[in-house]
């Protein structure tokens, strides 16, 4: 059981609350807010109680270093137009100038510091810093979910400094994914895709004993075929894994969930298309996208299971018609009766495509690493510190 924001005294109090508005930027505008949006309810809740809120979050990878571009004054100017209420953002997260703006604070008022992740003592969990942190506030709030992989200083180590708890987000996401890990409704099967093998093989190998079947697609898909000895011509595999492929596929054999992969995928030689078997794409042709075959073996799985974990597009899908299988089967989990989470922005991005972002039976979570190490059965540290003891 977490702690939680409710059992906390938070009214007229300084209240540091962690969110992850590590959000997709173009140009300097934000091209998808729904992590900010998400942070909404524990805000409101908290201004409901005229505490002084007082947010902290990271945005992409600066590496310890200040990096203008990966400022939050976006952030802060979107929040402020969801919120319909000021959000003054401060150029810095710790100091004399921080203390001072956060000691003007009046009860309803808000600030976002600037990107913790600026310091390097923020990835290096540094305790000095973490005490910097919980100096500026009489409690903490963690509600970023999204970073709650990362045991960092602002995520981890400021809890140990202050009152703390679980924001409702944060809560939220935690009883949802637990549908998938505290006795799940079965068949329980693993719907895997996206470009990337090397961030989805330690998610394939913690579900090795949990999940009834693997359904693989997207480049993914073809690392692993390849590792099996199929031919995928010049499909995109990521050859630095093919040995964990092999691992994994080891594992499989010895450990016996079912391991569904494509058997035909559409493929495409510059402006030429075709369909063919998935073991056998020729050279200079490349795997795009699911064949139809492998849409059927994919429905007729979605259709048995009573939980659902998708990760990962089954192919090109902002490439139309290349979107042609991920949509298909996200219709599928639409409208079948199984209890379906969806892991990471971009498997969220191709729901959305399919138009299926109010699915009744999909969860969307706003991690994309944490909610999979999540499922996983990983124990994630600044979850654990706001167990109740
Ligand atoms: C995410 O988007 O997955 C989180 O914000 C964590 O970001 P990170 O991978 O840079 O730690």
């Amino acid at each position: 059981m977490l702690r939680s924001l409710r059992d906390l005294d938070v009214a007229r109090r300084r209240v540091l609350v962690r969110v992850d508005y590590n959000v997709p930027l173009k140009d300097g505008r934000i091209t998808d807010d729904t992590r900010l949006r998400e942070s909404l309810p524990t805000l409101e809740y908290l201004l409901a109680r005229h505490a002084k809120i007082i947010l902290v979050s990271h945005l992409g990878r600066p590496e310890g270093k200040v990096v203008p571009e990966l400022r939050l004054d976006p952030i802060a100017q979107r929040l402020q137009e969801l919120l319909r209420r000021p959000v003054t953002k401060l150029n810095d997260c710790i100091g004399p100038s921080v203390q001072s703006a956060i000691a003007q604070m009046q009860p309803g008022d808000i600030v976002l510091l600037e990107n913790v992740r600026f310091y390097p003592q923020e990835e290096a969990n540094d305790e000095d810093f973490a005490r910097e942190l919980a100096r500026l506030a009489d409690c903490y709030v963690n509600d970023a979910f999204g970073t709650a992989h990362r045991a960092h200083a602002s995520t981890y180590g400021v809890a140990k400094f202050l009152p703390s708890a679980a924001g409702l987000l944060l809560e939220r996401e935690v009883t949802m994914l637990s549908r998938a890990t505290e006795n799940p409704a079965r068949p329980f099967i693993a719907l895997v895709g996206g470009a990337k093998l090397k961030e989805k093989i330690g998610v394939l190998n913690d579900l090795m004993g949990k999940v009834d079947a693997f359904l693989l697609g997207g480049a993914v898909a073809f690392t692993l075929l390849k590792a099996q000895g199929a031919h995928v011509g010049d499909s995109l595999v990521d050859e630095t894994m093919l040995d964990e492929a092999r691992a994994y596929l080891q594992g499989v054999r010895e450990q016996g969930p079912e391991l569904v992969l494509p058997v035909d995928v559409q493929i495409v030689r510059g402006s030429e298309r075709a369909l063919a078997p998935a073991d056998a794409i020729p050279d200079g042709w490349q795997g795009r996208d699911i064949g139809p075959q492998t849409i059927q073996l994919f429905q007729d799985w979605v259709k048995r299971a009573k939980t659902i974990l998708w990760a990962g597009p089954l192919g090109r899908f902002e490439e139309p018609p290349f979107d042609a299988g991920t949509r298909a089967i996200a219709h599928a989990i639409a409208e079948s009766q199984a209890f379906a989470i969806v892991g990471g922005g971009e498997t969220a991005a191709a729901l959305s495509h399919a138009g299926l972002t109010h699915a009744q039976n999909i969860y969307c979570s706003t991690g994309g690493g944490a909610a999979l190490e999540f499922i996983g059965g990983r124990k994630l540290l600044p979850i654990e510190i706001l167990k109740k003891s």
